[in-house]
């Protein structure tokens, strides 16, 4: 039987050992134990109190939506829904990135539909596609659909809304925003709807793949050129980030797609205020669960990560990195891993190396729809990622730390940051919190040796529950 636990650790200082405004008051270096089996395996973890290594962002954990949605009239993401609503404050503040595959192929139509109503409980739309054969055709995105998404993104406090835009909307190999796009965004002005960033264009290394044909690096590259010119001209918009390329995670693993993010950075880093990268560790058709505790896989993120920085570094240094579009495994999700507890490890580890490494941004595939959701797609019950980014949001700070630990299987993973104490937060800027999990097939002993065990500890233990176990939903 498998007995790993998954546990979120928070450890709250009543004392003022350690102040995370930045001034290292005392660091205690009391030997006693945390947790007293004795016939445990014993590891040690030691934080540098010393230096902080890196920072996040406010919307560190962010959140997509598939464009394909709109292909489904917004399948059961009934936004008149109280429930909906709740659990999408409750993870604010983030970036919404309405994105993917779909964008490539909508085409706006600025017709109002006035009077329109989704009938939500008769709306047969399918949970995920094909990603072997994605979906090729075009579709329409009315006025309805776009202030349908504005208004509910609106509603939520401290939610924004990034939306990627046609690239192949295109005149003479060049992207032209005087197809949709100009009437898109001065559509939207008009009625307030500033957008928070702008991408264009969805895994462009890998159109080949989908369509049959490429568009240059660096021919993209000044089209993401034009788009910061373009949007600079629009009223409101000239604030919207531009973002790009949204590369898929291969870009890491073969020198074709690595190429293409190198030449694509030299034509357009001038125009862009974040590089995007896609993460999957897996193939959502051929995942298995060994895959979602293995150390190995979850060690790989580390390395692509290596390689994304590297390329940033030499073509366009200080931008930063964000995940555009991220989860356990593509094609949309596993079914039966991605949605249920085990799905749990491969995101706390993501988002534990991304904080480490100095990604400022993980936009995490999918609030809704697909296996991998963080909502049920006919219920919007959340599954078990939502409650674990839920209690990230509330806990882990912006300031990370280094945390060490003597195991060299790396399967004990742990990450440290300074407690988030500005929203709905009990804590002070005094409190640290650490996180992570145990993927050894037993229990295990952690030895936290600097402090004092008489320091309060609030413990915060995610456990699969009922006969289903791991798998659980
Ligand atoms: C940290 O909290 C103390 C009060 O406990 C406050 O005086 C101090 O200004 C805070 N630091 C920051 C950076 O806000
Ligand atoms: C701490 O753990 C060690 C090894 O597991 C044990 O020998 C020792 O008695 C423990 N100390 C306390 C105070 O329980
Ligand atoms: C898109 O809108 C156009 C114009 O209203 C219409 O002719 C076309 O059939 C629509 N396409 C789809 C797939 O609904
Ligand atoms: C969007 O582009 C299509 C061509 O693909 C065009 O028929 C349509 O009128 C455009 N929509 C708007 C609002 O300009």
């Amino acid at each position: 039987m498998l007995q790993q636990t998954f546990f979120f650790l928070l450890l709250f200082f009543s004392f003022f050992l350690y102040s995370c405004d930045g001034n290292v008051l005392l660091s205690a270096d009391a030997s006693e134990n945390i947790s007293f089996d004795a016939n445990t395996r014993l590891f040690t973890a030691r934080i540098n109190l010393d230096s902080v290594i890196k920072t996040i962002d406010d919307r560190f954990l962010s959140l997509t939506l598939d464009t394909s949605i709109i292909r489904h009239d917004w399948a059961h993401f009934d936004t008149s829904s109280v429930k909906l609503k709740t659990l999408a404050k409750g993870l604010s503040p983030v970036y919404l990135r309405l994105g993917g595959t779909s964008c490539d192929f909508l085409i706006f139509r600025d017709t109002e539909e006035i009077g329109k109503k989704i009938d939500f409980a008769n709306n047969d739309a399918p949970d995920w596609e094909d990603l072997e054969k994605p979906v090729t055709t075009k579709f329409n995105m009315t006025m309805f659909d776009w202030v349908y998404v504005n208004k509910f993104v609106r509603s939520v406090p401290d939610w924004l809304l990034v939306f990627d835009l046609n690239v192949l909307q295109r005149t003479n190999n060049a992207w032209d925003p005087s197809i949709n796009a100009s009437s898109l965004l001065h559509q939207s002005a008009a009625k307030g709807y500033c957008l928070a960033g702008l991408e264009l264009g969805n895994e462009p290394d890998a159109f080949h793949h989908l369509l049959g044909y490429s568009i240059d690096p660096t021919v993209l590259g000044k089209d993401f050129r034009r788009l910061s010119k373009f949007r600079s001209q629009v009223p409101c918009m000239d604030q919207s980030l531009v973002i790009g390329p949204d590369v898929t995670a291969q870009t890491m693993r073969k020198r074709r797609h690595e190429q293409f993010l190198r030449n694509f950075l030299q034509e357009a880093h001038a125009s862009l205020d974040a590089v995007t990268i896609h993460h999957y560790y897996v193939n959502g058709r051929k995942a298995t669960a060994d895959q979602f505790m293995d150390s190995y896989i979850l060690d790989s993120f580390h390395d692509e990560l290596d390689v994304a920085f590297n390329i940033l570094e030499k073509t366009s240094p200080g931008k930063p990195l964000w995940l555009g579009e991220t989860s356990s495994a593509f094609g949309g999700g596993s079914i039966g891993l991605s949605d249920t507890y085990i799905a749990g490890f491969m995101w706390m580890d993501k988002l534990g190396i991304s904080a480490r490494k100095g990604v400022k941004v993980v936009m995490r595939q999918s609030f809704y729809k697909g296996h991998y959701a963080l909502l049920d797609f006919r219920t919007l019950d959340p599954r078990p990622d939502y409650w674990l980014s839920l209690l990230f949001k509330r806990l882990v700070g912006n300031t990370v730390l280094d945390l060490s630990i003597n195991d060299q299987e790396r399967k004990v993973r742990m990450y440290a940051h300074c407690t988030q104490w500005h929203r709905d937060s009990s804590y002070t800027n005094h409190s640290l919190t650490v996180y992570g999990m145990n993927l050894y097939e037993e229990d295990i002993q952690l030895k936290l040796s600097q402090f004092a065990s008489d320091q309060e500890l609030h413990i915060y233990k995610l456990e699969p529950r009922g006969p289903d176990g791991i798998f659980s939903q």
